[in-house]
């Protein structure tokens, strides 16, 4: 009897403890990160929001610097630069937008709520719109299989400052020009593509600030931007 009594003492206290294990996801239903496990990737779903591809270099761009969300500051305890960082922080409920502290804070309308905070822009509606959308998908850490590069269709403004909307305005935008360099507007793009900055800084060439910070821009968008830039950036 004394021995049945010990092991449910121990039993208990595993239990116990597996629940407050503080590596475990406090959201039951999201997978752990997949990124980079390749090999058996799908095709991308034009109807479906991947995390790295479409969410991650938004908040790179618009929460995970320094000064903000990036591993050194956390403001708030707060660190937007990985899939894991983003969940653990609690603030995201898959398929409950209502729940989730981050789609309130980007939606908010109080200035001294809002993120980001101003002067910085707000996030774009279109950028609003997708992490909606990721988070009513189940906040998952989806990859996929990008087969299509577009660089026939090269347009400034369909397609070379969207890719700078998602991954570079945050930073380089009128009211914060980090560097002196606005790339929310084509004069500000002209202007680095002229001296070769822009080409130097995103393929990370020797001399250059490689950049987006946090990363290097998919493979794709490389392509299209140096092909943009080879035509004469064109203003179409
Ligand atoms: C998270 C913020 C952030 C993002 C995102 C970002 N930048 Fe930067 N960028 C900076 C900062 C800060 C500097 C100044 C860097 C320094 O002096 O070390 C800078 C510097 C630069 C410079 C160098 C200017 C010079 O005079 O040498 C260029 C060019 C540039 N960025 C282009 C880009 C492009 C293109 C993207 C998107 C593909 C991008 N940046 C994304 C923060 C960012």
């Amino acid at each position: 009897m004394k021995r049945f009594l010990v092991l449910g003492v121990v039993y208990m206290w595993v239990m116990a403890s597996c629940q407050h294990k503080p590596t475990e996801l406090n959201v039951p239903g999201i997978p752990k990160d997949t990124s980079g496990t390749g090999g058996n990737k799908q095709p991308c779903d034009s109807t479906i929001v991947y995390f790295g591809r479409d969410v991650l270099p938004i908040l790179n761009s618009n929460c995970a610097m320094s000064g903000c969300h990036d591993a050194g500051t956390a403001s708030d305890g707060v660190v937007l630069n990985s899939y894991d960082k983003v969940i653990n922080t609690g603030k995201v409920v898959p398929f409950d937008l209502n729940s989730s502290d981050l789609y309130e804070v980007i939606t908010e309308d109080k200035p001294d709520k809002i993120m980001p905070p101003p002067p910085r822009p707000k996030l774009t509606a279109t950028q609003i719109a997708l992490i909606a959308k990721w988070i009513n998908q189940g906040a998952k850490n989806l990859v996929c299989d990008e087969q299509i590069c577009d660089t026939v269709n090269i347009s400034y403004a369909n397609m070379i400052g969207k890719t700078m909307t998602t991954y570079c305005a945050g930073c380089h935008n009128a009211n914060n020009p980090s560097a002196g360099v606005n790339l929310s507007n084509y004069e500000g793009m002209a202007a680095i593509a002229a001296n070769g900055k822009l080409i130097g800084s995103i393929t990370h060439a020797a001399g250059f600030k490689a950049m987006p910070q946090g990363g290097k821009l998919p493979a794709c968008e490389i392509k299209q931007i140096q092909k943009w830039v080879a035509m004469g950036y064109p203003n179409n």
